[in-house]
């Protein structure tokens, strides 16, 4: 397919299609952590994160959560709507981990209730820095109402996917969100959603099963990927494109 490609970010590539708005996404075996510092090609994570991440957002669309998603294209592929990225991470914390630790002395583990929800500013020069509204206002990157409504979904999706990692045997720790524009002005569930963008812990063992082995481990993480794939029930559709 020559199509014109939009945008290649740290782990996918989004290229136009025929259709002006349907794009279609490519998941690159590319892994990096603490803003792209860390680097290596992981042969096979950009199949585990397209199946998983078509899997989840399927499972949400079961549960009456719209997203981009359309369709799982091929192993590495998948067919989105075409929106406008926010450029904010809406970030879920239902225990606390990783940053909101450093930042705050809370103790790792402990559970946050109600869940906290930040605003990170998506902008890999200043380090993706955290935003309070009045910063979001400043810089005219949503309007209070989109914030509002960013919150309300992203409190939807994370009850969605606690039920569906809880039968997957899993602790949803905390996890990250993009949301785009549609034309007529929507806010949509968009970018992906995965082992990457999620911190997962057994509820057996406690055992990480996400991106944390690649940050902090010394491997494996196919293997893990694989393991969530399998937990939430194989590839989208029992198919084999
Ligand atoms: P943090 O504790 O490092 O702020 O990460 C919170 C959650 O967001 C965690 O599940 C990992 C995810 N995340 C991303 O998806 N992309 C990022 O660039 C960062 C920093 C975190
Ligand atoms: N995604 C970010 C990076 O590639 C950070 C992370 O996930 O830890 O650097």
């Amino acid at each position: 397919m020559g199509q014109r490609c939009l945008y290649e970010g740290k782990a996918k590539q989004v290229f136009e299609t025929e259709e002006p708005d349907v794009l279609r996404i490519v998941y690159k075996d590319e892994a990096t952590a603490f803003n792209g510092e860390k680097k290596e090609v992981l042969e096979g994570k950009g199949r585990l994160n397209n199946e998983i991440s078509s899997r989840l957002f399927q499972l949400l669309q079961e549960k009456g959560i719209q997203s981009h998603f359309v369709r799982r294209l091929s192993d590495t592929e998948q067919l989105v709507r075409r929106v406008d990225i926010v450029p904010l991470e809406v970030v879920v914390r239902n225990t606390a981990a990783g940053s909101i630790v450093r930042r705050t002395g809370l103790a790792r583990g402990t559970v946050l209730q109600p869940p906290v929800i930040e605003f990170y500013y998506k902008q890999d020069d200043l380090g993706d820095p955290l935003l309070n509204e009045a910063h979001i206002a400043q810089l005219q990157l949503a309007w209070p109402w989109e914030l509002r409504s960013m919150e309300d979904m992203a409190r939807a999706v994370n009850s969605a996917l606690l039920d569906v990692f809880a039968d997957a045997g899993l602790d949803l720790v905390d996890f990250k969100l993009e949301f785009g524009r549609t034309p007529d002005g929507e806010l949509m569930l968009a970018d992906e959603v995965s082992p990457d963008t999620c911190r997962l812990w057994d509820q057996e063992t406690g055992e990480s099963l996400d991106k944390d082995v690649f940050r902090f481990g010394d491997g494996g993480l196919q293997d893990v990927y694989e393991q969530i794939l399998q937990r939430l029930g194989g590839t989208p559709d029992g198919e084999n494109v």
